[in-house]
């Protein structure tokens, strides 16, 4: 078995769970297999091709499912197309090469990416990742396309400076000095090709997340919701008292840009790593069916989701389930994820996280 056999056929499978044609299922799972290019073809039973933090266990691929009220949900996979190579710029240089192939075979435009690629693609760069992809994969077999950097690429100390750069690029010219304070800048996202409304995100970490902070979190990006996103923070890592935080893993939120010219986002999501917060995944399964269920969603596709993925016990690991995800776009009706990992390499036993969640208790 290899690792483009092992994350396709999870791929093929979950498409099909999600409602796709088997048609549409198998192009995607040939599209992955694409994108990871030569690591493709290694053996399960070497060690990853990487140490990526994109999943805990380094395989270059992680999953997830997009839900929202009375419609079959999203698949989308991410994938570290660079996880190959062995230094960032040559990592950068084959991620950039597989969107711009992307871009040629569907025809959409790279411009955005064109427009800041040197200040996240640097000759010289730093910080933690060089490109990620993740193809959302509507029925009909064309994707669209997100592209995921790291604002730490021009040097950590500059992210900051570097996202308000590469916002203003794009015509997004006061929203950095829109976006809530943050321990860190993990991820800048642009999404292309044939999006209704192509976003700039910018994603935030928050060490120690309350429920009593998420209001001005959720103030910032300009929307009411706040009682919503308190609910899902609850039901999605458990913490009930207002002043028990995220003692773990951190969670994220993350603004989005889709008008230039309007100072503030239109659409905020909430992060919440349940992974580090669920003794196992009968647990992290549990939680998502509720917040679904609070959001008016069928919760049943993510159970047969997570036997599509592995023959193994929810309750005999944990991490199966990476994130919950609430999502509040402008316009739309709020949208739960869950993102869910290929477990290549490596299951995450019980125990262990079990302990993190009684000290994060
Ligand atoms: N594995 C990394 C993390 O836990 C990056 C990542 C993968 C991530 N999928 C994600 C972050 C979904 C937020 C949401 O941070």
């Amino acid at each position: 078995m290899t690792l483009g056999d092992h994350t396709g056929g999870q791929l093929r499978r979950l498409c099909e769970v999600a409602g796709l044609s088997a048609d549409d299922a198998g192009s995607y799972a040939r599209l992955l297999v694409d994108v990871l290019g030569p690591v493709a073809d290694r053996p399960l039973t070497m060690p990853p091709p990487n140490r990526t933090f994109l999943s805990d266990d380094h395989t270059p691929v992680e999953f997830s499912l997009s839900f929202r009220p009375d419609a079959d949900p999203t698949v989308r996979v991410l994938v570290e197309p660079g996880c190959g190579a062995d230094h960032l710029l040559e990592a950068g240089r084959v991620g950039l090469a597989q969107v711009q192939a992307m871009a040629r075979r569907w025809g959409f435009s790279t411009a955005p990416l064109d427009e800041v690629g040197d200040l996240f693609l640097p000759d010289t760069p730093q910080g933690a990742l060089a490109l990620w992809c993740a193809l959302e994969l509507p029925p009909g077999g064309v994707p669209r396309v997100k592209v995921y950097l790291d604002p730490a690429a021009s040097g950590a100390e500059h992210s900051g400076a570097t996202l308000r750069e590469a916002l203003r690029r794009l015509g997004h010219l006061r929203a950095f000095e829109s976006l809530p304070e943050a321990d860190g800048y993990p991820f800048f996202a642009l999404d292309l090709g044939e999006w209704s409304e192509p976003r700039a995100k910018v994603y935030l970490r928050h060490e120690g997340l309350t429920a009593g902070r998420l209001g001005p979190l959720v103030r910032c990006a300009g929307g009411g919701e706040e009682r919503a996103m308190v609910e899902f923070f609850r039901a999605a890592s458990g913490i009930e008292e207002p002043d028990a935080g995220l003692t773990g893993r951190p969670g994220l939120s993350c603004h989005a840009f889709t008008d230039a010219g309007s100072a503030g986002p239109s659409g905020f999501t909430l992060h919440v790593p349940v992974r580090d917060y669920a003794p196992h995944d009968s647990e992290a399964l549990a939680r998502a069916e509720g917040v679904l269920r609070d959001q008016g969603i069928d919760g049943d596709p993510l159970a047969r989701a997570l036997g599509a993925l592995t023959p193994r016990r929810p309750e005999d690991g944990v991490g199966l389930i990476a994130y919950l995800a609430l999502a509040h776009q402008r316009g739309r009706t709020p949208r739960v994820t869950a993102y869910v990992s290929s477990e290549a390499y490596a299951v995450t036993p019980p125990t262990e996280r079990a302990s993190l969640a009684a000290a994060a208790g």
